[in-house]
């Protein structure tokens, strides 16, 4: 018998799902069952939502926000500020330059105002901030990535966005959300900004670890050693992305149609240690949420190789449950 999995981890945190309109139709049971939290996978980034400066384009976000409230589903908001996703209209002014830096944060505000103003209801907590850290190791003084909002605002711009959501809904947690989050040289610097932004007494509740793993990597003590260090700084913890890709990030190969049984099992087992820790941690962890539900549909489908199959989940392209789902239901 397949037990829920938000009833097995009750007690521990929310178990979520990324969705899209069609998903929400294609996996509708399958989400209803074993989920109690949803993300919008793609629905309410701002190219999505402010496709231009007077025009505001809800339809699909709203499918979303109605499916978590008719189910009476948490719903976290995804994403205000990130570097991808984002018009070049905001950045821009009439003769195509680049605007200043007090326009740029007046159209954040009223953007932020207008977006988490609207979900308020539904919506918890919002990935204010994604992927402001640089990856390069090698450049010190390299510590956020480059980017417009860089470029014209200073590093002003993620506290900025924090006080916004935090105006536009006292009641939202606020996330700073990140990937390659358990490698230890970027753990630090993401320990660093959420340090800086606490002693600043900006609004930020939580940090949110993207966890897009794959079978082989990070280690399990790379995780451990972010969760710990994270959890220092005294705030609430969630996976907001989690998948387990079958191929290593390098590994380009495209020949597979079906994942191998060696696959499926290192999978499983790599799922087992990874909720046991989680499980272990869950005082700090608030929620885990998948990017994604079944292997019928993964981003990880195109990325990083174009038109690549991939099978990241718990449950099978017929969203039946696979041995991974066996040893996660089998730790809570
Ligand atoms: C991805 C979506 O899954 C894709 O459909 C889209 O083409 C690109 O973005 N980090 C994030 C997510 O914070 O928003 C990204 O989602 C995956 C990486």
């Amino acid at each position: 018998e397949e037990v829920p999995l938000k009833t097995l981890y009750k007690d521990a945190f929310h178990i979520g799902a990324a969705v899209n309109p069609r998903t929400i139709e294609s996996q509708r049971s399958l989400l209803k069952y074993h989920f109690n939290s949803l993300t919008a996978e793609n629905e309410m980034k701002f190219s999505s939502v402010h496709p231009q400066e007077d025009l505001y384009t809800f339809e699909n976000a709203d499918i979303i926000a109605a499916f978590a409230r008719e189910q009476n589903m948490a719903l976290r908001g995804h994403t205000l500020v990130w570097h991808n996703q984002t018009p070049n209209w905001l950045f821009e002014n009439e003769s195509g330059g680049l605007v200043e830096s007090d326009v740029l944060m007046e159209r954040l505000r009223s953007h932020i105002q207008t977006v988490v103003g609207r979900y308020k209801d539904v919506i918890y907590g919002w990935d204010v901030v994604n992927e402001v850290i640089s990856d390069d190791e090698k450049d010190e003084s390299a510590y956020l990535r480059s980017s417009r909002w860089l470029d014209i605002a200073g590093e002003s711009f993620i506290a900025k966005a924090f006080e916004f959501a935090h105006e536009a809904d006292p009641k939202a947690l606020l996330f700073y959300n990140d990937y390659n989050e358990s490698n230890p040289h970027k753990r630090e610097r993401i320990y660093r900004l959420v340090r800086s932004l606490l002693d600043q007494g900006v609004p930020i509740h939580g940090i949110g670890l993207q966890a897009h793993w794959n079978l082989y990597a990070p280690s399990l003590d790379d995780i451990r050693s972010a969760i710990e260090r994270y959890a220092q700084l005294g705030l609430q913890l969630q996976l907001t992305e989690l998948d387990v890709s079958v191929f290593r990030f390098e590994d380009r190969r495209t020949d597979l149609v079906h994942p191998t049984k060696d696959m499926l099992e290192l999978q499983a087992e790599r799922y087992e240690s990874i909720f046991r820790l989680l499980h272990e941690y869950r005082e700090h962890i608030s929620a885990v949420t998948f990017w994604g539900a079944a292997d019928n549909y993964t981003w990880l489908d195109d990325f990083p190789v174009p038109g690549r199959k991939n099978w990241p989940f718990l449950f099978d392209e017929k969203q039946r449950p696979k041995e991974a789902y066996q040893r996660v239901a089998g730790i809570a």
